[in-house]
């Protein structure tokens, strides 16, 4: 007969492994217990079974009723009990998607960045962003390639959506190709006054992949609309300010008085060989 784990593992459901563990060493669970162990399932997963379940008890698995009514203790499936973990994983993967389609693919948030030296303001002001409305709408960060930067776009996004604030992450290369292509389509311009008007832009990678001076001039016509309306809008780049386009005082000349732009450079190294050499001092 096949266990409970093989059968979770082969369907791609979290077992609630916290509160079967605990369930096979004491045999009695608490009302405590189950929480924490749901909790500690959502934090991995994103998803759990309700630990007030009234049908699984908040294990997430239930024995079948077969069509006649009786209990078929042979199998074991997933809780369909509304708000249980067939429900939840359901909400969690619209959740998922609808983030990724806002251009996050690692789903990096401002947990998991580790406060890293010369990252200070940079992290500042992305959590600003991110928290408060009140922020300086317009954000500029360079720094060397590996130190965060993207990590930090996606925690931004991630947290904007909670909030209720639309947004989008582009590369600045993708949404360049995005451009191009609209060009035959015949709908450059409806693309750029969406652009234009969407609450929250986070364009990322600045001044790499320039094809043509028509792509930099969409590029800050955007930009400048955006800082006319006060719209949040985030620019990263890997390059220092004086290389990030032809021509930067056209740009920053073209920032109106009131705006409160924020040019940050992140001094923090790269990340990754970083964690190599801990590695190997611990
Ligand atoms: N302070 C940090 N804490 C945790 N992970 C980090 C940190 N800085 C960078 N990383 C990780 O290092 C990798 C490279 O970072 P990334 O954000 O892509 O750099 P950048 O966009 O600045 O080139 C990513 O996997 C990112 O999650
Ligand atoms: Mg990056
Ligand atoms: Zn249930």
């Amino acid at each position: 007969m096949e266990r409970i784990g093989d059968i979770l593992a082969r369907e791609k459901y979290p077992q609630n492994t916290e509160n079967q563990k605990k369930s096979s060493e004491t045999k009695t669970m608490t009302d405590q217990d189950i929480i924490t162990g749901c909790e500690e399932q959502k934090a991995k997963f994103g998803y759990a079974s309700n630990p007030h379940c009234a049908v699984c008890r908040g294990l997430g698995s239930v024995h079948p009723i077969l069509p006649e009514g009786k209990t078929d203790y042979s199998q074991v499936i997933n809780c369909q009990a509304q708000g249980c973990i067939v429900d939840q994983k359901s909400i969690y993967e619209s959740t998922e998607a609808y983030i990724r389609g806002k251009g996050v693919s690692k789903f990096n948030t401002f947990d998991s960045f580790k406060p890293v030296l010369g990252a200070e303001d940079t992290l500042d002001a992305f959590k600003d962003i991110a928290f408060n409305p009140d922020a300086p709408p317009l954000l500029i960060v360079y720094g060397t390639t590996g130190n965060g930067k993207t990590h930090l776009c996606e925690a931004t996004v991630i947290e904007l959506l909670k909030r209720g604030v639309d947004c989008r992450l582009w590369a600045v290369s993708e949404l360049l190709s995005n451009l191009k292509e609209s060009i035959s389509q015949n709908t450059t311009e409806l693309l750029i006054g969406r652009l234009k008007k969407l609450p929250a832009l986070i364009l990322d990678e600045w001044g790499q992949n320039y094809g043509s001076e028509w792509e930099e001039q969409k590029l800050e016509e955007i930009v400048i609309a955006r800082d006319r309306e006060g719209l949040v809008t985030i620019i990263t780049s890997n390059l220092e300010p004086d290389k990030m386009m032809e021509d930067p005082e056209r740009l920053i000349s073209r920032f109106g008085d009131r705006t409160q732009a924020r040019l940050i450079r992140n001094k923090a190294p790269d990340y990754r060989p970083k964690k190599k050499a801990k590695r190997s001092k611990g």
